[in-house]
């Protein structure tokens, strides 16, 4: 068994806020092998994006508070780490990028300079070789003339070309772990194509983990090993891509899956929505999360939060109570599955 990247432990993450205590990650758990890519999908306010951020020890305090469990990253728990070494491992062994470049770069430098410094800080290297690296770092992403780009401020690139710099960025100290958190949702289709392309081609050539949060599911199907299913703070179901699409065990994944009608990645769907709402995760209801939306709930369903647990014979797990008995791969996951319960 080869060891693992990243094994988070039971990670609980909270805000305080004036409407009371937010449980934005509840208690979530899950590995990385090296080199595995996964995607995180799930609605808006699942957790997604607190989740990339408590790896990145990018909460704010004293608002925000990881209150408990462990992130370790290569055997070394992240959150036992001073904020030097932390951020010695931040944009060196574990990169970020995030939706929008332009909170990402600062409009003042150029993007040489902040490609230049981000290597020297990372790879302890002269001013003139991190240029270098700077400059087949924006090759690698394929920017034409780069020697001259890296002149150029961050305003003067088009969006999908900002968005190679920060992937370029990202890449340029060979980290162990990307996280992506919705690197193309700004981007209109055929850039995002190109880049999911080019992210790909690159994690692969070098062996680099990613964790890739989108609501494209397409996206998953092409980018990723690996997929976990996140609800109202917590991960609902995971497993391999191959698995979850063809055998969701969780009826809020079967619901999300719904629109999906191919696999190969061609036909783009995005998550669609199921009727209701997720609950507030200040208020979260007892028992299963899900079941106030849930048409396969039962009493027990209502009383009793359900453990994520594996089923089946492969990496597949499920945190529903009715799992083996209900047969949701033979309910027909098609389009008018999915305009029925969205209506
Ligand atoms: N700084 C904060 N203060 C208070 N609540 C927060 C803060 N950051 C996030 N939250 C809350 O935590 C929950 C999870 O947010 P998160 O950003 O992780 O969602 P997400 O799954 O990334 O959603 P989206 O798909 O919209 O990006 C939400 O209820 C959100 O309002
Ligand atoms: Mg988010």
């Amino acid at each position: 068994m080869t060891e693992k990247l990243l094994k988070i432990e039971d990670l609980r993450t909270y805000f305080s806020t004036e409407e009371g205590v937010v449980r934005a990650v509840d208690g979530i758990s899950f590995d990385l092998e090296p080199g595995e890519r996964r995607g995180v999908v799930g609605e808006s306010g699942s957790g997604k994006s607190v989740t990339a951020m408590s790896i990145m020890r990018l909460i704010e305090p004293p608002a925000g508070e990881i209150v408990t469990g462990t992130i370790e990253f290569k055997g070394e728990n992240l959150l036992e780490l001073g904020e030097d070494e932390m951020q010695a491992i931040r944009g060196g062994k574990i990169a970020m990028i995030f939706q929008d470049p332009m909170t990402a770069l600062n409009p003042v430098y150029t993007i040489g300079d902040q490609l230049v410094e981000t290597i020297m800080l990372h790879q302890h290297v002269s001013k003139k070789d991190a240029r270098g690296i700077a400059i087949k770092a924006l090759e690698d992403v394929q920017i034409p003339n780069a020697p001259a780009r890296l002149e150029d401020y961050p305003h003067q690139f088009s969006g999908g070309m900002r968005q190679r710099v920060m992937i370029a960025m990202g890449l340029s100290c060979n980290p162990d772990l990307l996280i992506a958190d919705e690197p193309t949702t700004a981007l209109d289709v055929t850039t995002q194509a190109q880049i999911m392309d080019l992210m790909l081609k690159l994690a692969e050539d070098r062996g680099t983990a990613v964790l890739l949060i989108t609501h494209d599911l397409g996206v998953v199907a092409g980018f990723c090993d690996t997929i976990q299913v996140m609800y109202a703070g917590g991960i609902v179901e995971e497993g391999s891509v191959e698995d979850i699409f063809h055998n969701p065990q969780h009826p809020y994944t079967w619901g999300l899956l719904g629109s999906m009608t191919r696999l190969d990645g061609k036909h783009r769907a995005r998550l669609h929505s199921i009727a209701g709402a997720p609950p507030s995760v200040i208020d979260l209801p007892v028992g299963c999360r899900f079941r106030p939306r849930c048409e396969f709930a039962i009493d027990i369903c209502g009383r009793v939060l359900p453990a994520i647990r594996p089923i089946g014979e492969g990496d597949q797990s499920v945190a529903c109570h009715r799992a083996e008995e209900l047969d949701l791969k033979t309910l027909d996951v098609d389009v008018d599955h999915t305009k029925e319960v969205a209506s």
